[in-house]
């Protein structure tokens, strides 16, 4: 069937278009207490009572390992000048490297989870595991939040303040992008 208007792209390209999303750190700890974490950008809120959120992991990751041992994990939200940061903690494992050591990243004890959160993060989640569960080549890795916080003046009426809060979100590939100005519907 022709279809008018649009490209056709192949399906196991599809995700492509829910991008750009952010690119968060998820950090975990290995069984010496020594913090890990790894770049994610497929993240989404599920639920808010109770607070639920998500990070599809794909089984191989040193950081799905860890959150099976902890059972918990932090969500960082980055803001754009951490565009190396999450490279390098995209891109290399924790099976070889420690990510922290080699970056300017520090972690930081969390209030109510074992796993530390990145102290120059903008925001962050704390969260138990809640359940994972198998879908595809990823896992899906639901957490429950037990503690939120932001760094002061990054939020305005209860939501990020596009002016100051820079997040760094992934567009795709080594492409990453920030928002813009915030768009108000009349
Ligand atoms: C921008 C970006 C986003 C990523 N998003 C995810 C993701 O959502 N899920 C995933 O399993 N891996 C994702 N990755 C890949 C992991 O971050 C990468 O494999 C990392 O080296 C795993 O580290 P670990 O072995 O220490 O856990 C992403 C990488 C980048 C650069």
């Amino acid at each position: 069937m022709s279809l008018e208007g649009f490209t056709r792209i192949p399906r196991s390209s599809a995700y492509h278009l829910l991008h750009p999303r952010p690119a968060v750190i998820v950090v975990s700890l290995d069984s010496n207490g020594k913090p890990n974490g790894m770049t994610a950008a497929w993240t989404t809120p599920i639920s808010m009572k109770p607070p639920l959120i998500s990070v599809s992991i794909a089984p191989r990751r040193y950081t799905y390992k860890l959150i099976k041992e902890t059972g918990d994990f932090t969500v960082n939200v980055l803001d754009a000048n951490l565009v190396a940061e999450a490279h390098l903690f995209g891109t290399r494992s924790g099976r070889r490297v420690d990510k922290f050591a080699e970056s300017k990243l520090t972690a930081e004890k969390s209030l109510k989870v074992k796993s530390p959160h990145v102290k120059e993060a903008l925001a962050v989640l704390e969260c138990n595991l809640h359940r994972e569960i198998e879908l595809g080549d990823h896992i899906l890795i639901v957490g429950e939040v037990l503690e939120a916080y932001v760094k002061p003046g990054m939020m305005k009426r209860g939501i990020y303040d596009p002016k100051v809060a820079k997040v760094l979100m992934h567009l795709g590939g080594v492409g990453y992008v920030t928002v813009a100005d915030e768009i108000i519907n009349p």
